[in-house]
Formats: C-alpha cells, sequence, structure tokens
C-alpha cells in the first residue's frame, strides 16, 4: 500500500464492491477480468477503477487484465478482512437480534461472540434470533472485551445510552466502532467508526425521487407546450 494515507473514503468504499464482483465472478470460475467489465458490472467506468486501484498499489496488467484470485487477495489484505475479526454487539433489542440472525457477516470474516445488553429480563439468555449467543449483563462488558481480544463492536442502544456505552466501549480497547444509534458520538480521533442511519438514506432516496418526477413533469409540461 502506498504510505501517504490520504486515500479518499469513496476509493475505500469501492474496495468493498470491487471485492463482492470479483467473489461473484471466482465463483462462476472466472480468472481474469478487466477493468472494463468490472466497471460495467458495477455502473463505473474502467478508469475510476484503474484509478481507485492505484492509491494501494500496482494490480494487473495492459492489455491482460486483473488475476481474479490475487486482486481478491490484496483487496482483503487491504480492508483488513484476510483475518476473522471478532465483534461484540452491545443492545440485544430488535435491531441487535436481527444483525445478530445474519449470517453473512461471519463468511466476511466478521465473528459476533458477545452480546450485552442491560435489560435484566435478556441477560443470561439465548438470542432467540441466534441461540450460540447468550445475552451477557453490560457490566461484563470491559473484561470481555480483554478476554477475547475484541477490537470491533456494534452499538444499538437507544439514543440516550449511546455515548455513555460508546465511551465505555473505547476505555475498554475497542478501535472500530459501528454506530446505529441516531447520534453523533464524541469519540477519540484514533477510534474508527462508521455509522448508519436508514432513515437519512431513505431521506436521500426521497429527494432523488422528487426530482425525477419534477424532471418528468417539467418535460411534459414542454412536451405538450409544443404540440399546442
Ligand atoms: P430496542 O429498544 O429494541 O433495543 C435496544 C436495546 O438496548 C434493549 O434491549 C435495551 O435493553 C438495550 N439497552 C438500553 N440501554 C442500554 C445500556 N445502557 N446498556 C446496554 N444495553 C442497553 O431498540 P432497537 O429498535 O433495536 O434500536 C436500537 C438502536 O438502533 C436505537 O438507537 C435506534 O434508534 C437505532 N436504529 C437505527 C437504525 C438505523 O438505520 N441506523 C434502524 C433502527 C434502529
Amino acid at each position: 500500500m502506498k504510505p501517504d494515507g490520504n486515500i479518499p473514503a469513496p476509493a475505500v468504499r469501492r474496495l468493498s464492491l470491487y471485492l463482492r464482483q470479483l467473489e461473484l465472478l471466482w465463483a462462476d470460475d472466472r480468472q481474469k477480468v478487466s477493468s472494463k467489465e468490472l466497471g460495467a458490472a458495477l455502473r463505473l467506468t474502467d478508469s475510476q477503477i484503474r484509478k481507485d486501484l492505484a492509491y494501494f498499489g500496482q494490480f494487473g496488467q495492459a492489455g491482460v487484465g486483473y488475476d481474479i484470485t490475487e486482486l481478491t487477495t490484496n483487496i482483503r489484505r487491504i480492508l483488513g478482512t484476510d483475518r476473522t475479526w471478532n465483534v461484540l454487539l452491545v443492545g440485544a433489542g430488535n435491531l441487535g437480534s436481527a444483525l445478530s440472525a445474519y449470517r453473512g457477516f461471519a463468511k466476511r470474516g466478521f465473528r459476533l461472540v458477545a452480546v450485552f445488553d442491560s435489560d435484566k429480563k435478556k441477560v443470561g439468555k439465548p438470542l432467540l434470533s441466534n441461540p450460540e449467543l447468550v445475552v451477557q449483563h453490560i457490566d461484563m462488558l470491559e473484561d470481555e472485551v480483554k478476554r477475547r481480544e475484541i477490537h470491533l463492536a456494534i452499538n444499538a442502544v437507544p439514543a440516550e445510552a449511546a455515548q455513555q456505552i460508546a465511551h465505555r466501549l473505547v476505555k475498554a480497547g475497542v478501535k472500530g466502532l459501528f454506530n446505529f444509534a441516531p447520534v453523533n458520538l464524541d469519540i477519540d480521533a484514533d477510534v474508527a467508526v462508521a455509522s448508519v442511519d436508514l432513515a437519512v438514506q431513505l431521506e436521500q432516496l426521497s429527494f432523488q425521487v422528487s426530482m425525477n418526477q419534477s424532471i418528468a413533469d417539467a418535460e411534459k409540461t414542454r412536451k405538450k407546450r409544443r404540440k399546442k
């Protein structure tokens, strides 16, 4: 990887898309792929793909394309998913339960190893959504982070508890936090935070649909006027 560290976040995000597409091609017994083909499948230009990959090193050969196994291995190494990460979850509620049921995380190198909650009715019981996991009391958090060397955590507690939980996770040694609570967390700069807010994504979607509708309406009006 190039040492400067000034890699744009969108380029890193697209690496995950490239990886997914490469895995599909690999499952299809393919050995080589061109940036043009990769781009066509992902609705990106081939130059975008070449530019993104160039941030991380020299891959592929002009006129031959990329070796699928080699590029897959390299992208996994860059993303840090060439190893398995132990992940913990705080909040065994609706969202936490749904996330714990998803088997796709393990396939991508993320093993959910511990779940915590403060609700005494949930503590000590296996999750209905994933009976392999028994809910632990939140007081066990710090010990468990150390014992199992957990560096990644998912925060799925209500907004009012999210900052306090984030603070405890970081103090315990967690280095990457996936936050679902609708709050801006105040976190040390050396801790990586990823946030997802589906309501924000839906707002973006509704904006795009409204814009497309306005453009279509304006076009219809223009056509009608021309006919008259
Ligand atoms: P929920 O109420 O079903 O679950 C929350 C769980 O957190 C409960 O089991 C509760 O006992 C536990 N909890 C509360 N305080 C705690 C503490 N101090 N320590 C440990 N556990 C604690 O809520 P739900 O629907 O699962 O949502 C969880 C969070 O995710 C909320 O902040 C919600 O706003 C957010 N959310 C975000 C979405 C997104 O798109 N980002 C989508 C859905 C929910």
